[in-house]
């Protein structure tokens, strides 16, 4: 594996962000929570899908995982001895209604009521998604998201939520990456529920985004104040060669990563191209999805890793191009995010854009109690100058979050990857802070000094008379 070849390249440099920008940590309850079994939680999709031999690569699960569910008020200590002004978490719905319908359950209501008012306390502002992948393993088994009632109940649990919290949470999106849960959940199967049919995923992307709609309208007309939107996963698709074949692949692949569910929520209507590209898999849609669906938002979350190469040939694989990879075997690209934002900027009109996710996986290595990830720490300041490239162009981001504030239990790689720019040690679960956490945290300060001296620049009173 190719790791970054030259870990003495500088930090890029920045110019001041605005006065106003966030800067964050982003996590997703069942990656950390644990108490799986505790406080009346239900079980998710993804605690039976655990279960399922070989499907997580080192045989675990998120009974434990970080114990955040405990830990959770030292945990938020560290966003705040870390400077940062926001924090990304989620929601597991089966803490809050165990079945995902029917009762709810006070004490996992009371658990997020304790985080959200303990993020206040430390001035750090609480990002809330609904759907982070886990739904109820009650909902599955009544069809899970392919059940258009799944819909129903979705807009249920969305409007107890925002009734609970709207007060007090800057942000509510809907979804975190419907593409993961249509296309890995149910084309592939990789991930939970584990279903391989392709029909039934585009039903199921159909009624996310159904979901969606629906939700910021209910949301919206019970006087929600938190700004309301979705988080997408997206990437430029290039293809490896300009063969028509590679080109055509990687136009199909685009539609279905991108087009598929920005021009819904933006354009109201599927991609032609991707519709004819499925056939009799396309979803069913009813009379007004598409009007409901392209509801307008507050914002647009963008979750951003990689680019994505893409080759008609299919024994092609990334590791012969020899670039730089992450632990997961992505490749390191940050002026994809530049390319990617400007893209999104021109082709849709789009309201002010949050970097919801962005991180790396390094196989990271405690000496002596540190952990030097310089390699993490390049990829975040490339990433945020890639950011700032966007933002010079015109497009408008008023939020960046580190994927992730600790190291988590990462879907079908266990425990093995380490997204973290908190080390935790799993055996003790004491937390270590990597260097790219110190570089952040000194990063945000910058940022804020920048900010403060030429707030005072423009105070005339201070001028030289
Ligand atoms: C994203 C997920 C997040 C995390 C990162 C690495 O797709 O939203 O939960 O697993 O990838």
């Amino acid at each position: 594996m190719t790791l970054y070849m030259n870990l003495s390249q500088p930090i890029p440099n920045f110019t001041p962000f605005p006065a106003d920008f966030i800067w964050g940590v982003a996590a997703s309850s069942f990656q950390i929570e644990g108490a799986a079994k505790q406080g009346g939680r239900g079980p998710s999709i993804w605690d039976d899908f655990c279960k399922q031999p070989e499907a997580i690569a080192d045989g675990s699960n998120g009974d434990v995982a970080c114990d955040h569910y405990h830990l959770w008020e030292s945990d938020l200590d560290i966003i705040f001895d870390l400077g940062l002004n926001a924090y990304r978490f989620s929601v597991a719905w089966s803490r809050v209604q165990p079945e995902g319908f029917g009762a709810w359950n006070e004490e996992g209501l009371a658990f997020y009521d304790r985080l959200i008012d303990g993020l206040i306390k430390r001035g750090i502002q609480p990002h809330l998604t609904l759907n982070h992948w886990d739904l109820p393993s009650g909902l599955q088994a009544k069809g899970g998201w392919k059940n258009r009632e799944t819909v129903d109940h979705f807009v249920a649990y969305a409007k107890k939520i925002a009734a609970r919290f709207g007060d007090r949470v800057i942000s509510i999106a809907t979804h975190n990456e419907p593409w993961v849960q249509t296309i890995l959940g149910h084309e592939t199967g990789i991930f939970a529920p584990g279903i391989k049919n392709r029909a039934t995923a585009m039903q199921v992307s159909h009624h996310l985004l159904l979901s969606h709609g629906l939700a910021l309208q209910a949301l919206r007309a019970q006087g929600c104040k938190s700004q309301l939107g979705i988080v997408l996963n997206l990437a430029p698709m290039h293809p490896v060669s300009n063969s028509a074949a590679d080109v055509a692949k990687a136009k199909i692949e685009d539609g279905r990563l991108l087009r598929w569910f920005m021009d819904p929520m933006f354009k109201a209507c599927y991609p032609q191209d991707i519709l004819e590209f499925l056939g009799d898999d396309a979803p069913k849609v009813q009379a007004g999805d598409m009007q409901t669906i392209a509801t307008s938002m507050d914002f647009l979350g963008v979750n951003y890793y990689s680019r994505s190469l893409v080759s008609s040939d299919p024994d092609w694989s990334l590791k012969q191009t020899g670039c730089e990879l992450t632990d997961m075997g992505w490749e390191v690209y940050p002026q994809g995010l530049t390319e990617l934002l400007v893209r999104l900027n021109r082709d849709y009109k789009i309201p002010p854009i949050s970097i919801t996710e962005n991180g790396a996986a390094f196989p990271d290595q405690m000496t002596h109690g540190r952990v030097h990830d310089r390699e993490r720490t390049l990829y975040i300041a490339n990433h945020i100058a890639a950011m700032q490239a966007a933002m010079k162009q015109g497009v408008v981001i008023t939020s960046y979050m580190v994927w992730s504030l600790l190291d988590n239990f990462e879907w079908a790689s266990g425990y093995a990857k380490r997204f973290g720019i908190v080390y935790v040690d799993y055996e003790t679960q004491k937390r270590v802070l990597k260097d790219s956490a110190l570089w952040y945290r000194d990063f945000v300060q910058s940022q804020k000094i920048i900010r403060e001296v030429s707030s005072h620049l423009h105070d005339k009173s201070l001028l030289v008379k």
